[in-house]
């Protein structure tokens, strides 16, 4: 593992580094790695991330009444639009908004706060991983 994708673990993982890793650049190849460091610890059998299956993951609902699309939209390289205060939303897919998945403490806050509210729970690295993957083909 490079150091670039190290430091990005580690700020993922929110351990202390974090704090001088706000504002750490970094690719969203870089911050896909770092989930990959992440589940290939906490995911028995792990055998790489999967599009279909964050596909899946982020247009269904998971126990609340909101997906992931109720707010990033069906296309996820459009703009999206606010469930809740309709405020439009850039799009999520890094390919239509060169700022996203670009700060790993970033990329965490959010997860965290969104899977909170869809899920009722954080996301696994296993399912950030794959929304990723689902993400990331768009725009190629
Ligand atoms: C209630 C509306 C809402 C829902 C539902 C929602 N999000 Fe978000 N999401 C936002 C807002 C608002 C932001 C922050 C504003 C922005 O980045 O444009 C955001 C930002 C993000 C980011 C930050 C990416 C970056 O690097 O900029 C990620 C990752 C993300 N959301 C993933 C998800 C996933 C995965 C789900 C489904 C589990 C989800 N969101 C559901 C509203 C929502």
């Amino acid at each position: 593992m490079n150091a670039r994708i190290l430091t990005a673990a580690l700020a993922l993982m929110g351990t202390q580094l974090a704090t001088s890793a706000t504002g750490f650049a970094a690719t969203p190849a870089e911050i896909q790695a770092g989930y990959e460091a992440l589940a290939r610890q906490s995911t028995s059998g792990f055998s790489g991330f999967s599009a279909a299956r964050g596909e899946q993951f982020y247009r269904a609902t998971h126990g609340n009444d909101w997906s992931c699309a109720s707010c990033h939209g069906a296309t996820p390289s459009v703009e999206g639009k606010h469930a809740k205060t309709g405020k439009t939303i850039s799009p999520l897919a890094p390919s239509a908004d060169a700022q996203r998945f670009s700060e790993a403490a970033k990329v965490e806050k959010w997860f965290r706060r969104n899977c909170n509210d869809v899920a009722g729970r954080v996301c696994t690295p296993l399912e950030k991983g794959d929304v990723m993957a689902f993400l990331l083909r768009f725009g190629k």
